[in-house]
């Protein structure tokens, strides 16, 4: 979907997605010390302003201005802080081996387009810092339950894994299919998920894999 798609779909007073953070995102981040986080494709600003609640320094980037409209309001209205940024992933270059956290949740292009945005995302993460991806599984489509229907946008963990191919400083550290209930008119549903984290090593470590 281009930014004029997504503007229409966020035309609506009411929000799109819910307020809530995403529950992979928030299982992920919980334990981690806030710093400084990187939301990618922030939409209405559900995990950026979740994220601020807890004392991240978030820059939150999106090409919707409609959708980071309604983010800043939310944010207004939570009483919390955050960089909102509009700009395309195409050809947004974050700052390199600044955050502690980068996150891309639910952001669907065209394979070779998303493994550009996703290695400039890895890019971004800091030593010791944690890149999480999370979006419909591949399998979604056949097996799961809503999402995009465009087999082409879709990815799988070992897609996202691929993407992150010979970045030596980036060790993945969970690539799963993670099953998301849903409820629907028809009852509980289950929609499939790709999650993939991947964590920079901390400056130690790289100094000690150089001494090997
Ligand atoms: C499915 S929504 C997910 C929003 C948010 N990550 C969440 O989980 O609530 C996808 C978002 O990605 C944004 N997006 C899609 N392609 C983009 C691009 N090329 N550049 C910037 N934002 C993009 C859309 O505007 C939309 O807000």
């Amino acid at each position: 979907m281009d930014r004029e798609a997504w503007n229409q779909r966020y035309a609506d007073a009411e929000l799109v997605w819910s307020a809530e953070a995403n529950r992979f995102l928030v299982e992920a981040v919980t334990a981690l010390p806030p710093g400084r986080a990187l939301d990618l494709g922030a939409g209405e600003g559900r995990n950026a302003i979740w994220l601020a609640e807890r004392g991240w320094h978030v820059t939150a980037v999106d090409f919707s201005d409609i959708g980071l409209q309604k983010a800043r309001r939310l944010a207004e209205a939570r009483g919390v802080e955050v960089d909102w940024i509009e700009a395309n992933l195409r050809g947004y270059q974050p700052e390199r081996a600044a955050f502690d956290l980068v996150v891309l949740v639910y952001i669907h292009l065209p394979g070779d387009e998303r493994r550009a945005v996703v290695r400039r995302a890895a890019d971004a993460v800091a030593a010791g810092g944690t890149l999480l991806v999370i979006g419909h599984d591949r399998t979604n489509l056949q097996e799961g339950y809503g999402g995009p229907q465009d087999p082409t946008i879709l990815f799988s963990p070992d897609d996202v894994t691929d993407d992150l191919a010979g970045i030596d400083e980036l060790r993945v550290v969970r690539a799963d299919r993670v099953m998301r209930p849903v409820m629907t008119a028809d009852g509980e549903r289950n929609a499939i998920d790709a999650l993939v984290r991947a964590e920079r090593r901390s400056a130690d470590e790289g100094a000690q894999r150089s001494a090997s």
